[in-house]
């Protein structure tokens, strides 16, 4: 699908959308990368977007960029408790978000407005479309089958599944095989109730929108699309792999991706370096940063290791490591603070990705046909993970806990046994029907026709 669309090329809708995702990376980089798709099939764009965390408009020429004040304070804008600042920022922004939405619609120097599209979490967005007559429609950043256990909340709470209880983490969850109790996608917070709101708003102000678009496709997620389309009567779009539209994707990186990873990827052998890298919001105890670096050290593959300022807990970036393990690498690792990941994963020296299975990261490695190693931390990722391993089968889950002995043999059945070798047939296979969805006449091809053709219709 790479370059099949000439931007400049397409003949202009004259209508305009407004986007406004949720400033975090894992949300941002989806809703970037729609709003290119939908700008090269005619739509002009506008990106509302947060103060805090807000994305690089020079990367964005085509794009107009407003931005909302947040109002949050420096403590507050801290990504330590996400339950609390997604809460906060549904709270805060409302009234700056109107604003600004008011001022777009009376913009008569500008396209008219066909519809906004905002992140899911950002629930409250709702009722402000709703009050200015706006339809709005839903990016869920998240996969189609983690969102089916969100909206089963209230059933699993009846079931007694929810809140996790410590005894039950092995019971295997009724209905929704193959998830145990620990695959569940919760966060620890101060205080889980605010977590339940979160969810019953997210789920519910969805229900609530004008259509659902889904960084997903749908041969990957047919039997979830299927059950949520029995709960939800609005339309879906599932219209993924986002990112493979076109090559290279503008970059909406945060963090300035260090690019000595491909030169060092250069220099190693076809399929042998594991790539591990834990998103952008995943934190660790110094203890399983330890493990992590040993398990690596002693598996004797080359690596490239995310390790992102702030990933573990009272650590500003590498102080923790030893020095023999320094020393024991010599030049087998290679550390870096943020990769360009989707180029990362296509290289042909990597031959297995250590995820923590946030979805960006899932549908990344599938596209490039690299399989998993789980390790999910909350949320979404323990679902995601699950369905890699058990679903998908193209991955596999540290089974004994985060420990150096594990890491290892997991890492050797991966990477050289016939399993291994098995998953990754798996993997090529999956990778080959998410090129196909995209081609003229595939699922999400066609789905996004739907999509155009949905918000015209929203117009009139
Ligand atoms: C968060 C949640 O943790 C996740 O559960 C949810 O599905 C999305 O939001 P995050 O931790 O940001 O996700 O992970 P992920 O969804 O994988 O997104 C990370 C993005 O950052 C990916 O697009 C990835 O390519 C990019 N990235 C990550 C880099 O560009 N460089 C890196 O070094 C690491």
């Amino acid at each position: 699908m790479e370059n099949q669309i000439d931007t400049q090329m397409v003949r202009r809708k004259g209508r305009r959308l407004v986007l406004f995702p949720i400033p975090f990376q894992g949300h941002i980089n989806p809703m970037l990368q729609l709003a290119d798709i939908l700008h090269s099939k005619g739509f002009s764009i506008t990106i509302v977007h947060t103060s805090f965390n807000s994305p690089n408009p020079s990367n964005y020429p085509n794009f107009t960029f407003h931005s909302v004040t947040d109002g949050l304070s420096e403590s507050e804008a801290s990504m330590a408790d996400i339950v609390a600042l997604v809460k906060l920022l549904n709270t805060r922004c409302v009234a700056p978000f109107r604003d600004c939405l008011i001022k777009l619609l009376a913009d008569v120097s500008e396209e008219p407005i066909s519809c906004l599209i905002s992140d899911a979490l950002f629930y409250f967005s709702q009722a402000v479309a709703d009050s200015l007559k706006l339809p709005r429609i839903v990016l869920r950043t998240g996969g189609v089958s983690s969102f089916v256990v969100f909206a089963a909340f209230p059933l699993l709470m009846e079931k007694g599944y929810l809140p996790i209880q410590e005894s039950q983490l092995e019971e295997p969850v009724a209905d929704f095989a193959p998830l145990k109790v620990k695959d569940l996608p919760v966060i620890n917070t101060e205080d889980p109730e605010v977590f339940y709101e979160l969810v019953a708003g997210l789920v519910n102000e969805t229900k609530a929108s004008s259509g659902l678009i889904w960084n997903s496709f749908d041969d990957l997620e047919q039997p979830a699309l299927a059950t949520i389309r029995r709960h939800f009567s609005i339309p879906f779009f599932p219209i993924g792999p986002f990112h493979k539209y076109f090559l290279p994707s503008s970059s909406s990186s945060l963090l300035t991706p260090d690019e000595s990873s491909i030169s060092w990827l250069n220099k190693q052998a076809p399929r042998s370096v594991i790539y591990a890298s834990f998103g952008s919001l995943a934190a660790l105890s110094e203890a399983e940063f330890l493990e992590i670096a040993w398990g690596l050290a002693n598996c004797k593959q080359p690596f490239l290791w995310v390790v992102r300022p702030g990933l573990v807990r009272g650590s500003e970036w590498l102080e923790s490591l030893p020095s023999e393990f320094l020393e024991t690498l010599n030049g087998r690792g290679h550390i870096i603070k943020w990769a360009p990941q989707q180029e990362v994963l296509a290289h042909p020296a990597v031959g297995a990705f250590w995820t923590h299975n946030g979805w960006n990261s899932t549908v990344e490695s599938i596209c490039e046909g690299v399989p998993m190693i789980c390790m999910p931390c909350f949320s979404d990722q323990t679902v995601n993970a699950k369905y890699v391993t058990d679903v998908w089968k193209v991955g596999l889950q540290l089974e004994s806990g985060l420990k150096r002995e594990e890491i290892e043999r997991t890492i050797r059945r991966l990477m050289g046994e016939e399993e291994g070798r098995e998953i990754r047939e798996r993997i090529s296979e999956l990778k080959e029907k998410a090129n196909l969805c995209l081609q003229q006449g595939g699922t999400s091809c066609q789905s996004l026709d739907t999509l155009v053709g949905h918000i015209s219709k929203l117009e009139s």
